[in-house]
């Protein structure tokens, strides 16, 4: 299994590439013959970044969208435009919800209709429950928020004939891949809490054993309480590799790099994760 990051907010120093970051987050994901862009970054870079890593967008088997902020959704135009033929994409049904963030009321939802994408190719299969889309790989569907103290982000709000309501981001999905190693978690941005996925991760998949987390943990704007309490739980999981990039934020990535060690990598633009 392989997974190479194709955007993230950074960029590997060490990958003289002319890559770009972003603010966002697109993976490309490789497991048992099949080819799975998770999330397409913010601007459509995520094209010229693949490109320049060697992957071929157009061999993709399928799209999943974690959620449906713009900096995960924002490329799926110029990649469908891309690719150039019809493709599957899993994404919850929210994914087009009139997703905001406070103080300044700025809209952070997908940026398309669903029609024009449509236009370009896009055949949207709507998940709610967990599905295996391919052999040994599942999209969480909903993900149940089963902790007390994972707690949503209070910027974020959704409109509903004008009137602001708390975003419960029931979008937010996360890939589940069974190798005989353990189980490998992509999070998108985690904002079901990244402990109720992983604990969903098992439930679905009936395997304990956590081989890798890699993706957006969303910790950087988390309370004290809830990244202390997500350090003790993951210090109790027998993890391999703990990649975590995008919202994770540094100073918590710091905080995995002192705890971890050499199990947790910033999974930069240009990382290539090798299972
Ligand atoms: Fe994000
Ligand atoms: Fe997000």
């Amino acid at each position: 299994m392989k997974i190479t990051v194709l955007i993230e907010n950074s960029v590997g120093v060490l990958i003289p590439m002319g890559l770009c970051g972003e603010h966002g987050l697109s993976l490309w994901i490789e497991h048992e013959g099949y080819k799975i862009l998770f999330d397409t970054g913010q601007t459509g870079r995520v094209v010229e970044n693949a490109l320049r890593l060697g992957v071929n967008l157009k061999e993709a088997d399928a799209i999943v969208l974690s959620h449906g902020h713009y900096d995960h959704t924002g490329g799926l135009k110029s990649v469908l435009e891309f690719i150039g033929k019809p493709i599957d994409i899993y994404a919850h049904k929210d994914v087009f919800s009139l997703h905001y963030a406070s103080p300044i009321d700025r809209y952070i939802g997908i940026p398309f209709r669903k029609e024009e994408l449509e236009g370009l190719g896009a055949n949207f299969k709507w998940i709610k429950e967990h599905t295996e889309i391919f052999p040994n790989i599942w999209v969480s569907g909903e993900v149940p928020r089963k902790t007390t103290f994972e707690k949503m982000d209070e910027r974020l709000y959704i409109k509903e004939d004008d009137k602001k309501l708390p975003d419960p981001i029931l979008d937010d999905m996360s890939l589940f891949i069974k190798t005989n190693k353990g189980l490998v978690i992509i999070l998108g941005c985690a904002h079901s809490g990244m402990v109720n996925i992983i604990e969903h991760a098992k439930d679905v998949t009936k395997e304990n054993k956590i081989y890798g987390i890699i993706g957006g943990t969303h910790l950087e704007p988390a309370s004290g309480k809830q990244i202390e309490e997500t350090l003790v739980y993951l210090a109790r999981q027998d993890f391999s590799i703990l990649a975590a990039n995008h919202c994770t934020g540094l100073k918590v990535a710091s905080k995995f790099k002192e705890i971890f060690g050499n199990k947790f990598r910033f999974g930069a633009t240009g990382e290539v994760i090798t299972i």
